[in-house]
């Protein structure tokens, strides 16, 4: 059973909500770490608190949504250990499995997609990854967080 954390800021409330309701049919249990209205927050605070509580342990992957994905994502990447891929369509999604081993995936609420995000979001779950030379490249962006 998968375990996924979730988190947006006032850019993609309603675009949470339906990637909460398309994980549920899979079955899959979601941290939901707001934000829930409208009202304006700032995006670095709510990017911070998901990855912090994904590095507890115990979750698959986390979803960030802001209005572009791009404000969560940069966030997102200054935490150790986070690798958050911004993803746009089904390659992306793909490729952000096998070859990044990403563990945060991020979409934007006011982007215009050409394929919807639920789509995007099971490919990237349904991707593994490839491993081999992938996992060398890993291991030189983890490298770049002590070197930099
Ligand atoms: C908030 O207005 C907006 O800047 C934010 O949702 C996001 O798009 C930032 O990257």
């Amino acid at each position: 059973m998968k375990k996924i954390i979730i988190a947006s800021d006032h850019g993609a409330v309603n675009l949470k909500t339906e990637i909460i309701s398309f994980l549920k049919t899979k079955k899959i249990e979601i941290n939901d770490m707001g934000v829930n209205s409208e009202a304006s927050v700032d995006y670095p605070d709510i990017a911070l608190l998901a990855c912090n509580e994904f590095k507890k342990g115990g979750y698959d992957f986390g979803i960030l949504l802001c209005g572009t994905g791009i404000g969560m994502s940069i966030t997102a990447n200054k935490v150790k250990g986070i690798r958050c891929a911004l993803i746009h369509d089904l390659f992306t999604a793909e490729m952000a499995r096998a070859h990044n081993d990403a563990n945060f995936i991020a979409f934007g609420g006011r982007i215009k997609y050409c394929v919807p995000v639920t789509e995007m979001i099971e490919k990237f779950m349904d991707t593994k990854f490839a491993g081999d030379r992938h996992s060398r490249r890993i291991a030189k962006i983890m490298d770049a967080e002590t070197k930099s």
